[in-house]
């Protein structure tokens, strides 16, 4: 019947295929299973189960604290609602950088649980042994360059990476690492534009940018920033769509009014 036809899955060979035709990529980070089937139903191509989870959903400082537990139950909750986006889950900080035998089992048991469809990992030629791990036993790698904020306390702030032609010309080298270690992807974060565009024309597998201007094959928002729900971060590259932190406020504002003034609920909202 026609009402049950089946929504077709974005794949790592649909990314694959949108690049060669030039189709940009939208990816969005997600948490829950209500924003999941909002999310997806606007047409993102790929659902991030970042471990910005843990500033905007847990509200700590860095994305350091968030476990591999707390990782699944949120790719859970995402992948219940994702119908037509992968689902891509962050493997969050201590969960790979041991050694890659770690990362394969982490790897495995994200995806044993959660029903996601690939994993991301930050890192360069450090994480290439774990990368060739992982996707001998099936499971597809997104890799992360530029800035990566697991390692915010190495690097110091969260300014610019990728600035200067030793720091370009290694990060390029490190894209080409990851891509040869068989990553279907690569997120590029807070790098010059002129040196995204570059990475992205070097590679054959696609690039997602944050912070690294239009010349990427897809790009990436936090789903709170997006939305306006997160008003002390303004950084440049961030656009908001909406107002939703306003929005939010003054519906509750109302609501709250309506209770003390007995105004909810009405004889019609009664039984
Ligand atoms: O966790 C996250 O939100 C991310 C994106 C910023 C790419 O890794």
């Amino acid at each position: 019947m026609s009402y049950l036809k089946e929504v077709k899955r974005v794949t790592t060979t649909s990314l694959q295929t949108m690049k060669g035709a030039g189709e940009k990529i939208a990816m969005l980070t997600c948490y829950d299973y209500t924003m999941a089937g909002l999310l997806d139903a606007a047409g993102v191509d790929v659902l991030l189960v970042g471990d910005s989870a843990s500033n905007v959903m847990a509200g700590y400082e860095t994305t350091l604290p968030i476990t591999l537990d707390h990782m699944i139950y949120h790719a859970q909750c995402v992948s219940r609602g994702a119908k037509r986006a992968m689902v891509l889950v962050d493997m969050p900080f201590g969960s790979y950088q041991s050694d890659s035998s770690i990362a394969l089992a982490s790897a495995v048991k994200i995806m044993k649980e959660t029903g996601a469809h690939a994993v991301k990992l930050e890192g360069g030629e450090e994480v290439v042994e774990s990368i060739l791990k992982i996707t001998k036993a099936g499971i597809p790698v997104m890799g992360h360059l530029g800035l990566t904020p697991q390692s915010i306390h190495q690097f110091g702030s969260y300014g610019i990476q990728g600035k200067g032609e030793e720091a370009a010309n290694k990060l390029i080298k490190e894209a080409v690492m990851l891509q040869e270690a068989g990553c279907f992807g690569l997120v590029l974060e807070k790098i010059p534009a002129v040196l995204a565009a570059q990475v992205t024309h070097a590679l054959q597998i696609p690039t997602i940018g944050i912070g690294a201007g239009v010349g990427c094959d897809g790009q990436v928002l936090v789903m709170q920033d997006m939305l306006g729900m997160n008003d002390g971060f303004a950084p440049k590259f961030l656009r908001k769509y909406a107002s939703l932190g306003e929005d939010i406020t003054r519906a509750t504002t109302a609501y709250v009014q309506d209770v003390k003034h007995a105004q909810f609920p009405s004889p019609e909202e009664s039984y």
